[in-house]
C-alpha cells in the first residue's frame, strides 16, 4: 500500500504535497517522491527513506509551481530505492504519475512495451502505466485507453506536460478522494492529506476519472460519460490527525478511547426504554440462518468477540473467518446469510474480495467500518460507522474498541428484533454498565506509569504467551498481535485451556505469560493454568479485577481493572495490553507508529 497526493491551486504546491505526504506516511514509508510542473517541464525528487529525508534534500529548493504530485511508498514490485520511488515517467518525460495499487499484468505489458522500444528506468509495475499514457492526442482519451489495458488495482494522480495546469485522478480498486477547496483541489488516498485545507470531498468510485483544472473539476465514468457526484462535508476534525502533544499517534489514539467510545455509542442507546437504536439497519429482523464475520488482523479479533456477543445475546450461529481464507474455501453461503465485514480502513484487499464473493453468492453484507466513503462502505448493503476518528498509528487501538462497541450493540439489537427473552434482565444490565466504560477506561489511563514500569521490567524477554478463555481469548490474540507488531517480540495468543495440549512445553524462566483471568465460570481453570506456568518457573503477568487478593500471591505482577460485567470486560482489559505493548516498544527503541515491514491498511493480497 502507498499514499498518493496531487495538488492544483493558486499557491505553490510543494508545501501542500509534503504536508499531505506526512499524513499519508502511515500507508507506506520506505521511499518518497514529488514532481512539480515548472515552465512546462517536470522537476522531480525521489528518494529511498522517509519524508524527513526528502525534506532535507529540499532545504535549499523553492518552487512557485502550483501543480504537483507526491507519493509515499510501501514496496511491492522492486526493492525500496531511489530509482523505484515514484513519480514515474514515460520515455520522454512528458507524463508524470504516482500510483497506489498493483498492475497484475505488468510483466506482459512491460514485455510488449519494451518490444515497441520503450525504455524502463525502474523495476516497478507502476512505470508501465506511464508508458501506456505516452504519445499524442487528448490526454483523457489516453487515460481511458490505458484503463482498458491495465489489470489490477490503481489509484493514480497524473500530470501531462502538454497540460501543465491540469491534474488527473483515476480510481480503480484503490482509494482516491477529491478534496474541493476554495482556490485549490486535492487528490489523495486518504482524507488527512488535505483535511486542514478542506473538509469538502467527493468520494470517487471504481472506474472513475477526474480532470481538475483552474476552472474546476469534471468527473467521468470509464466510458467517458460525464458524471455529477455529491460533494460531502466530512465531520472529521483535522486536529485528530495531529499528535496533539503525544509522543506517538498510537499513544494519542489509546488516550482517545474514552471519547471515541462515547461517540460510537451516542444516539444508539436509549437508556429510558433500555433499547438499542441502529438506524443504519432499521427494519432488519435479525432472522438470518447464520452470520459470517470476515475481517483481517485486529478487526478479525474484534469479530471473534462479535461471535460471542451475537451467539450469547441474539442466539444466531456465527462463524468468523479470516477474509483471506474465506474467499478461497468455496464457502457455503447464500441469501439467508448475513456477512459482516469489519475493517477500520475499508480498503483491506482481502476483506473487499471476501465481500464481493459474499455478494455474488447472494448474502446480505453489513460493513462495520471507520472510514467514510471507503470502498467497503460503497459495496456493502448497509454500514455502521465506528466513529473512532482518523486512526494513524499502524497498530490499531481505538478502532478495535469501537468495533467491539458496534458488535455489542448489534447483538443487543438483533436480540430484541428476534424477540429473545431477557428474563434475567441481562441486556438491561449490559446497557447500564456499557455507558460507564468510558469513565472506567479513563481510570486505567490515569495510571499509565504502571505500564511503563512493567515494560522496563519485561522488555528484554524474547517470548510472550497471552492466555485467556471466553471473552479473553480474542483479547489474548489481540494483546499478542499488538506486542509483536510494534516491538518485534515473538508473542502468541492462546486459549488458556489449550496450554496443556502443547504450548506448555515452551515455558521456561525466560518466557513471560500474560494471563487474563476472568470472573466467570472458567476462572478457576485459568488460575490452574497460571499455577502450572509458575510451577515451571515461567514469569506471569496476570490481569484481573481490583481486589483479586487470590491472584496477588500467585502472579509475578498483576494488573487490576475496574469491575464490570464479564461480557464487557474486553473493553477494559484491552487498554493495559495496548499500553504494555506501547511501552515495551518504546523501551526497545522501536518506531511505534511505523513498524518495520508493515503498512496501515493492506491493499494488496
Ligand atoms: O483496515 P483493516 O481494519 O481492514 O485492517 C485489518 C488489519 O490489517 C489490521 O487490523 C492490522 O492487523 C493492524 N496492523 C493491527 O494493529
Amino acid at each position: 500500500m502507498c499514499g498518493i497526493i496531487g495538488y492544483l491551486g493558486k499557491e505553490p504546491a510543494l508545501p501542500f504535497l509534503l504536508r499531505g505526504l506526512k499524513s499519508l506516511e502511515y500507508r507506506g514509508y520506505d521511499s518518497v517522491g514529488v514532481a512539480l510542473v515548472e515552465e512546462e517541464k517536470f522537476i522531480s525528487f525521489r528518494k529511498k527513506g522517509k519524508i524527513r529525508d526528502l525534506e532535507q534534500d529540499l532545504t535549499d529548493f523553492s518552487s512557485n509551481s502550483c501543480c504537483g504530485i507526491g507519493h509515499t511508498r510501501w514496496a511491492t514490485h522492486g526493492v525500496p530505492s531511489d530509482r523505484n520511488a515514484h513519480p514515474h515517467f514515460d520515455c520522454q518525460e512528458k507524463v508524470a504519475l504516482v500510483h497506489n495499487g498493483i498492475v497484475e499484468n505488468y510483466q506482459s505489458l512491460r514485455a510488449g512495451l519494451s518490444l515497441e522500444g520503450h525504455c524502463f528506468r525502474s523495476d516497478t509495475d507502476s512505470e508501465v502505466i506511464a508508458h501506456l499514457l505516452e504519445g499524442e492526442g487528448d490526454p483523457l482519451e489516453r487515460i481511458f485507453n490505458m484503463m482498458k489495458r491495465v489489470e489490477g488495482s490503481y489509484a493514480l494522480c497524473i500530470i501531462f506536460q502538454e497540460e501543465p495546469d491540469v491534474l488527473y485522478g483515476v480510481r480503480q480498486l484503490s482509494p482516491l478522494i477529491l478534496g474541493v477547496g476554495e482556490d485549490s483541489h486535492f487528490l489523495a488516498s486518504d482524507l488527512p492529506a488535505f483535511l486542514e485545507d478542506t473538509r469538502r470531498v467527493v468520494f470517487l468510485e471504481d472506474g472513475e476519472v477526474v480532470r481538475v483544472s483552474p476552472a474546476g473539476y469534471t468527473i467521468y465514468s470509464s466510458d467517458g460519460i460525464k458524471k455529477d457526484k455529491p460533494v460531502v462535508t466530512v465531520p472529521w476534525d483535522p486536529v485528530r490527525a495531529e499528535k496533539g502533544g503525544f509522543k506517538h499517534f498510537m499513544l494519542k489514539e489509546i488516550h482517545e478511547q474514552p471519547q471515541v467510545l462515547e461517540e460510537t455509542l451516542m444516539g444508539r442507546i436509549n437508556l429510558l426504554d433500555k433499547r438499542v437504536c441502529l438506524e443504519e439497519i432499521a427494519g432488519w429482523d435479525g432472522n438470518f440462518e447464520r452470520i459470517t464475520i470476515v475481517a483481517c488482523g485486529t478487526a478479525n479479533y474484534a469479530g471473534l468477540l462479535g461471535k460471542i456477543f451475537l451467539e450469547k445475546l441474539a442466539r444466531i450461529p456465527v462463524e468468523v473467518d479470516y477474509a483471506s481464507e474465506f474467499r478461497y474455501r468455496d464457502p457455503l453461503i447464500g441469501e439467508n446469510n448475513l456477512v459482516i465485514a469489519i475493517s477500520q480502513s475499508g480498503e483491506t484487499a482481502d476483506t473487499l474480495a471476501a465481500v464481493r464473493l459474499a455478494k455474488e453468492k447472494g448474502a446480505r453484507v453489513l460493513a462495520i467500518c471507520n472510514v467514510m466513503g471507503s470502498t467497503l462502505t460503497q459495496i456493502a448493503d448497509a454500514v455502521i460507522y465506528t466513529r473512532a476518528g482518523i486512526e494513524i498509528g499502524v497498530a490499531s487501538t481505538k478502532a478495535f474498541l469501537c468495533q467491539l462497541a458496534v458488535l455489542l450493540l448489534l447483538a443487543l439489537y438483533f436480540a430484541e428484533a428476534r424477540g429473545i427473552e431477557d428474563e434475567q434482565l441481562e441486556r438491561e444490565k449490559i446497557l447500564e454498565e456499557l455507558v460507564s466504560l468510558p469513565r472506567q477506561i479513563r481510570e486505567i489511563l490515569e495510571k499509565e506509569e504502571i505500564f511503563q514500569d512493567l515494560a522496563r521490567e519485561f522488555y528484554l524477554l524474547k517470548d510472550f504467551l497471552y492466555l485467556g478463555r471466553g471473552v479473553f481469548y480474542p483479547l489474548a490474540l489481540e494483546g499478542a498481535l499488538k506486542l509483536k507488531e510494534i516491538s518485534y517480540i515473538h508473542a502468541e495468543g492462546l486459549p488458556a485451556g489449550e496450554m496443556k495440549h502443547g504450548p506448555i512445553a515452551l515455558i521456561e524462566p525466560d518466557v513471560a505469560s500474560v494471563v487474563l483471568v476472568g470472573s466467570g465460570e472458567t476462572r478457576s481453570k485459568v488460575i490452574g493454568n497460571l499455577e502450572e506456568i509458575k510451577a515451571r518457573q515461567g514469569k506471569v503477568i496476570a490481569v484481573s479485577w481490583v481486589g483479586d487478593k487470590e491472584l496477588e500471591k500467585k502472579a509475578d505482577r498483576i494488573i487490576f481493572l475496574p469491575p464490570t460485567l464479564e461480557i464487557l470486560s474486553p473493553f477494559l482489559a484491552i487498554v493495559p495490553l495496548q499500553l504494555f505493548a506501547y511501552y515495551v516498544a518504546l523501551e526497545k527503541g522501536c518506531d511505534v507508529d511505523q513498524p518495520r515491514n508493515l503498512a496501515k491498511s493492506v491493499t494488496v493480497e
